[in-house]
């Protein structure tokens, strides 16, 4: 898909302004010595290449699509896919709630360019082969610096550093060490795939924004939301999923006409705990990115 893991740099220093996206998938497996002596075959594909933070509904319809006919192929063991890091959450979110796959489907990554001093993406990639090749192993995860991370939990917390993704306070799943594959939790799974929602993903997504409660925040905010025709809201709360009460009328109006909401909580950690009796919103449990992309799909599924 692109990403820091296929970029390149003006020199082996250059960690920040270099240009996600310029090798080739094929030229990234090939970099890896392990990886030509692989046991099982391995075939390359190239779907897109981007800098992950131009991800778009377009793209996404077209992986989920491609990973959907893969899971399909008996001759298929399990897929890995290399992916930026910046939105990389929202994929593995997506593709778990729409496909919920009993084979691995494995997205991997990097903090540093290919062309850097010591890039991560190889070993990344390695653990990501490793891990799609272990028995037994089932469902969208995440690796990254030897970390493995479910699609419900994983998100990026720090900008620069190599182990940039925590699992909260669920933790990590697995570590991969050494070659080898170390299970702490369950392997995700055991929802209902939505797959009847694939033709609607190729279609333009229904209008969902997230709108954050801060110190100051305003009605105009939700307001002008309402005004570009959203359909469908994420209100990412402070704290307990609360909303400052200056949001609280605009977004009493925004349901009255139909907008759907849901609550979440902004903090990084944790869950909501407790939430309010008032009946504003249903409550998420995911991540305001996830959460919108959960909304998005029930909106999808009310209008077939
Ligand atoms: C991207 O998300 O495509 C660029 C940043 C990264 O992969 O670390």
């Amino acid at each position: 898909m692109g990403g820091t893991i296929a970029g390149l740099g003006s020199s082996p220093a250059d960690h920040t302004h270099y240009v996600a996206g310029q090798l080739g998938v094929a030229q990234l497996v090939a970099a890896v010595p392990a990886l030509a002596e692989w046991t099982q075959p391995l075939e390359v594909e190239q779907l897109a290449q981007l800098d992950s933070k131009d991800m778009d509904t377009r793209t996404w319809a077209h992986l989920l699509q491609r990973v959907a006919a893969l899971l399909d192929d008996e001759t298929v063991r399990g897929i890995v896919i290399t992916h930026g890091t910046d939105t990389l959450e929202e994929t593995a979110y997506l593709l778990h709630a729409v496909l919920a796959p009993a084979k691995p489907v494995v997205i991997t990554c990097a903090m540093r360019p290919a062309s850097a001093l010591a890039p991560d993406g190889p070993q990344n990639l390695l653990d990501a082969v490793t891990l799609a090749s272990q028995p037994g192993v089932q469902g969208v995860l995440a690796v990254c610096a030897g970390v493995v991370h479910g699609p419900q939990e994983v998100q990026k917390v720090h900008p620069y550093r190599l182990d940039a993704f925590v699992s909260g306070d669920e933790g990590p799943l697995a570590y991969v060490e050494a070659g080898r594959v170390r299970q702490l939790r369950a392997w995700p799974g055991g929802h209902r795939p939505r797959r009847d929602l694939l033709p609607a993903l190729a279609r333009p997504w229904p209008r969902v924004a997230i709108v954050l409660s801060h110190a100051d925040a305003q009605a105009w905010m939700v307001a002008s939301l309402l005004a570009a025709g959203v359909q469908g809201l994420v209100v990412a709360g402070t704290g307990n999923a609360t909303v400052h009460r200056a949001m609280e009328a605009t977004l009493e109006e925004a349901r009255a006409r139909g907008v759907r909401l849901l609550r979440t909580s902004r903090c990084a950690l944790g869950q909501v705990v407790e939430p309010s009796a008032d009946s504003m919103a249903d409550l998420s449990t995911l991540s305001p990115v996830k959460a919108r992309i959960a909304l998005a799909l029930d909106l999808m599924a009310d209008a077939d």
